[in-house]
């Protein structure tokens, strides 16, 4: 039996999202910001709903229920074995990554980071007064995205303090695979850099013959210099309830982590943890039905590009529900304008780092949704 009719896609106007109120009132599509127009795992629904009955919702502390769903995790998905105490509960991510850069070195140090990424790897330096240092991915032969390895000794510094990884890699869809998370712990190693692994994507692979390797499961060096970043929120579609954490098993990076949070983390609200409880206990059978609608998805993506506008080039994608369009052969002025006065809107590579030209499609939504995001872009540079 079905859990979930992934054909649907909920109407979610007037529920303050991010996504569609973007285009409130205008005849644009959206297909930005990374949040999927999924209902959720009823699993999940269900643990919320009888949260509610209770009926209190007071100050939520890590519980047990809360600390052992995300360790049971972390050994039986991710090989990864980890204590509760090495734990950091956050509100979300964006906050992991400010916070880190604010926990390691003092004003001046340098971050270094890979692009095209997430934007706040490139803000989080930055506000935390820290120089960024930003070395682009390079193409392999076969079109996927590595380290430029060259480039990164390079332009690595003695300030440098830090390496923010995130991997798999929003925006390129790459997941590195051990030899080369192997050559980047030497790196850091080599130039006494922390290394946080942002890994939220890590459940979301789309290629099977690909398997996620989890920087701490590089072992006791890789542990002793990083910082693991998760979340259920991007695979369980969950990012609403703010609930993430990250595993630091270095007790000195802890204790730099932990002071950076002081007074301004407080707890995760309390709807939060029985998201992830629910989602890491009992998700799984809606995740085996997610991944092969995401998977037909992106192969309607390739063959519409391949077969109506092969000048639109994308990356061979590893994971993620995130298509990174390369529009540039279409030279066009104002890329992310162009599509949305053509009633689509994507998100602009420029903002990840890229040139401009790059354009970000979010596919996490029913095929026929999709399709008609397809038949869009299909129309508007035809
Ligand atoms: C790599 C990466 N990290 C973090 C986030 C956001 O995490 P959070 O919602 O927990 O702040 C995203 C969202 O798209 C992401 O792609």
């Amino acid at each position: 039996m079905k859990n979930v009719d992934f054909t649907l896609t909920p109407d979610r106007a007037h529920t303050g999202s991010l996504k569609w109120q973007k285009y409130a009132g205008q005849e644009i599509l959206p297909m930005w910001v990374a949040d999927m127009d999924f209902l959720s795992a009823p699993p999940i629904v269900d643990a919320l709903r009888d949260r509610v009955d209770h009926g209190v919702f007071g100050y939520t502390v890590p519980y047990t229920e809360a600390q052992n769903a995300v360790l049971d995790y972390l050994k039986r998905e991710h090989n990864t074995l980890a204590s509760a105490d090495q734990l950091c509960w956050l509100p979300g991510l964006v906050q992991g990554l400010n916070l880190v850069c604010r926990a390691v070195g003092s004003a001046g140090d340098a971050v270094m980071v890979n692009t095209p990424v997430y934007p706040p790897f490139l803000s989080a330096p930055l506000f935390a007064d820290r120089k960024r240092i930003a070395v682009d991915l390079k193409q392999m032969e076969d079109g996927r995205y590595t380290f430029d390895r060259e480039g990164m000794e390079a332009a690595v510094t003695p300030e440098t303090k830090l390496f923010l990884l995130c991997n798999p890699h929003n925006p390129v869809g790459r997941v590195f695979d051990r030899e080369e998370l192997e050559w980047l712990l030497d790196f850091c190693e080599r130039h006494d850099l922390w290394i946080c692994a942002d890994e939220i994507h890590c459940d979301l692979l789309l290629d099977d013959a690909v398997k996620h390797v989890p920087f701490l499961s590089l072992g006791e060096r890789a542990a002793q210099r990083s910082i693991l970043f998760l979340s259920p929120s991007k695979t369980y579609n969950v990012p609403g309830l703010a609930c993430a954490y990250a595993v630091i098993p270095n007790p000195e990076i802890r204790a730099a982590f932990q002071k950076a949070c002081r007074g301004i983390i407080t707890e995760v609200n309390c709807f939060g943890y029985v998201g992830l409880i629910a989602a890491y206990s009992h998700g799984e059978a809606w995740r085996q039905e997610l991944l092969p609608v995401l998977q037909e998805n992106l192969g309607l993506i390739e063959s519409t590009l391949a077969e109506k506008l092969p000048k639109v080039k994308i990356p061979k994608m590893e994971a993620t529900y995130l298509a990174w369009l390369d529009f540039r052969a279409y030279d066009l002025e104002n890329p992310v304008q162009f599509f949305e006065e053509r009633g689509i809107g994507l998100s602009n590579g420029m903002d990840f780092g890229a040139p401009k030209g790059f354009l970000r499609f979010n596919f996490g939504c029913s095929t026929e949704r999709v399709q008609q995001g397809l038949d869009l872009i299909v129309a508007a540079l035809s």
